[in-house]
């Protein structure tokens, strides 16, 4: 059928954090951002647009949605770009395991903006697709790539956007998600990034750790410094979490079993067995490491933590656009 695209687009981890807006309407984030794009957790996404119906429709894993607000942003540019009136139908499915503790909102952005686009008739090349899929969400920029992907922050609406890193060698990476119980009701992203760039005294620093740490980052990620590249890593999510502490009021998204991992992650460098964690907007802890470390580490974890809460993912694809 003609209007109908589908689009699969798979979710990534930031090494070096995405955390604060210059721009909320447009999400031209303060500073530049590296992530990873993972296989296995995606979302796939087909969009309809039709001329009956009387409003935009979101469906995500069967349920109706009522908040469209960031789909909105999407499509309405889309619509614009198409020159069209007619509203989507979207139907949307997470192929995030729930034992994963992976946010689908980069996957899912990523994978509205591809479906919209080719549902509506555009022909966008990579950089529109990525720039497009950040006005839903800033990290969705990222997961237009696949491996390791830089967000140029830019200044407007024409400069921000990701793209591919090159002339990487670190090619052996795998990422342990542990999932923690989460009990508290979470602070969202753009609402937690919000009160730190308005309130910790250490925002302005921030800055100038997120360009440092890029730099640093992109030279482990050249010369195939794995130990350089976990430390580095580690550390930027370290601080961007010192940002949530220090704003005001302070808050965290650390729960309890957050800090158990943490220290099985420093249990096991102790054992010698190399690897090191990263956290985003939420509980769950990533531990970076590469291939040969998973049995040791997935063994060190089953003390404590249930197997159905650990999962293995490796560096993944760009999106894909299926034509209907
Ligand atoms: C901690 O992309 O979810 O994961 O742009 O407001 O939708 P919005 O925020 P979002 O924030 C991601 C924050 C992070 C770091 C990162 O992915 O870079």
């Amino acid at each position: 059928v003609d209007n109908t695209a589908s689009a699969i687009a798979h979710t990534n981890i930031a090494l070096i954090k995405y955390w604060g807006k210059a721009n909320e309407k447009l999400t031209i984030p303060y500073t530049g951002s590296i992530s990873l794009t993972l296989d296995k957790f995606y979302t796939k996404t087909k969009v309809t647009f039709d001329s009956q119906l009387h409003a935009d429709k979101l469906f995500v894993n069967g349920t109706e949605q009522t908040n469209l607000k960031k789909a909105a942003r999407v499509l309405n540019r889309v619509r614009q770009l198409a020159d069209t009136n007619s509203f989507a139908k979207i139907e949307s499915e997470n192929f995030v395991p729930t034992s994963a503790g992976f946010a689908s909102s980069a996957s899912a952005f990523a994978a509205l903006a591809g479906a919209s686009a080719a549902a509506a008739g555009l022909e966008l090349d990579k950089p529109a697709l990525s720039r497009l899929a950040r006005l839903g969400s800033g990290s969705a920029s990222r997961s237009i790539f696949g491996d390791f992907v830089e967000w140029l922050p830019g200044d407007n609406d024409e400069n921000s956007f990701a793209q591919p890193l090159e002339n990487v060698t670190l090619t052996d990476i795998a990422v342990v998600a542990v999932k923690v119980n989460a009990h508290q009701k979470t602070i969202s992203s753009s609402e937690g990034m919000k009160s730190s760039a308005q309130t910790s005294p250490y925002y302005a620093e921030w800055q100038n750790v997120v360009n440092r740490d890029i730099v640093n980052l992109k030279h482990a990620l050249t010369t195939n410094n794995f130990s350089l590249f976990g430390q580095i890593s580690e550390a930027n999510a370290m601080r961007m979490h010192a940002l949530t502490l220090s704003s005001l009021p302070p808050f965290t998204y650390f729960e309890p079993g957050t800090l158990e991992v943490i220290n099985e992650v420093q249990d096991l460098r102790a054992q010698g067995i190399e690897c090191y964690y990263t956290i985003d907007a939420g509980p769950n802890v990533k531990i970076l490491t590469q291939t040969a470390n998973i049995p040791l580490i997935k063994d060190q974890l089953s003390k404590q933590f249930s197997p159905t809460k650990i999962s293995v993912a490796h560096p993944g694809p760009g999106i894909e656009v299926i034509k209907h």
